[in-house]
């Protein structure tokens, strides 16, 4: 399955390859992390604004569908179907941002999708690992992949923007 051309996993898919039984979730320390812990972790902070309102906004509203998520990581039918919905907003979000890129004639346009093809195929890994029953796993790999990329690369369009604030401190994780 290609994830970089925008082809999704579907719910065959999920169905043929996700073989966590009702009711279990488990880490891969073995340990039942709390959701609301884990939720937390993925608080967005405007200090990852990179200045443009479009793709800030888009930011913050994949951390707060995953910290939504991460109410569920007990109950392996419904977190399916949102870790699903968050791969699609996030295969969304990089294709827009390619758009925003491209307007403004980013000239670090190509390399910056090498980088988005990496992260759709570590969402998609993390897919991988959530299926095996290691949801709240999956989704911190998930929210540590987007924020590193959000941190690492995105930050290099705040020229663009006229954005001036540094990060101010350590993303939390
Ligand atoms: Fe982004
Ligand atoms: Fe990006």
């Amino acid at each position: 399955m290609d994830m970089t051309t925008g082809n999704l996993p579907t719910e065959a898919w999920i169905e043929s390859h996700c073989q966590s039984p009702p009711g279990t979730s488990r880490d891969r320390s073995g340990r039942r992390p709390g959701g609301n812990d884990l939720a937390r972790s993925f608080h967005w902070r405007d200090a990852f604004h990179i200045g443009h309102s479009g793709i800030d906004q888009e930011h913050r509203r994949f951390f707060e569908q995953l910290a939504n998520a991460a109410q569920f990581i007990d109950d392996p039918r419904r977190i399916e179907r949102l870790f699903l919905d968050l791969f699609q907003e996030l295969l969304r979000h990089l294709a827009d941002e390619e758009r925003v890129m491209d307007e403004v004639e980013f000239t670090g346009l190509a390399q910056h999708r090498l980088s988005h093809n990496v992260v759709a195929e570590q969402a998609k890994a993390a897919l991988t690992i959530g299926c095996d029953g290691e949801w709240a796993t999956a989704l911190r790999l998930l929210g540590a992949s987007v924020l590193e990329h959000v941190t690492e690369e995105d930050f290099k369009l705040r020229p663009l923007f006229g954005h001036t604030h540094s990060l101010g401190g350590t993303p939390s994780r």
